[in-house]
């Protein structure tokens, strides 16, 4: 018998950064910091990321593009890759993300593409512990996801 199964996922809204507990606000800040090194000359927009592990570590990156454009990366990806290759087996706490233009628009908090959820959810199932999401924009309003597997549901597994 066919059945019937529904997801939905709560997130938060936060008015403006400040409204956040500090270790938040920090690790955006690191986030949009880490967004200042973006080398986006094709697109223009400069994206930056930042991971904070169990350890205590914060690990960023930004995106990383190039003349044959499917090559480039983006910033959650370079974050998360750089955490593993430096903290391996390091559970991922949180990742929060920001970034800044000037062409395009980002006043507006930033939302990870398909394949950054695809990656998140693969680290997120190496781990007892959910990854807390951080979505950033430059009006200051932040979203925050308790369960970046939530971005994703029916992500592919091999398992
Ligand atoms: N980009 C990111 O780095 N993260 C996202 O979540 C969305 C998009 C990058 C990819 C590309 O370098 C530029 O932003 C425009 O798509």
């Amino acid at each position: 018998m066919a059945q019937q199964h529904k997801h939905s996922f709560s997130y938060t809204v936060f008015e403006h950064i400040a409204e956040l507990p500090l270790l938040d606000q920090q690790l955006i800040e690191a986030a949009q910091k880490a967004a200042q090194n973006a080398y986006a000359p094709y697109s223009r927009f400069c994206v930056g990321a930042a991971v904070r592990l169990a350890n205590d570590e914060i690990v960023v990156g930004n995106n990383q593009e190039n003349a044959s454009y499917p090559a480039g990366c983006c910033a959650e990806r370079v974050a998360l890759f750089q955490a593993s290759a430096c903290y391996p087996n390091t559970p991922v706490l949180q990742i929060a993300i920001a970034a800044h233009s000037d062409l395009h628009d980002t006043s507006n908090p930033i939302t990870p593409c398909g394949i950054c959820r695809q990656t998140l959810a693969e680290y997120a199932n190496r781990q007892p512990q959910p990854i807390v999401v951080l979505l950033c924009g430059g009006n200051g309003q932040v979203i925050r996801v308790e369960n970046a597997l939530d971005l994703l549901p029916l992500s592919f597994s091999l398992k």
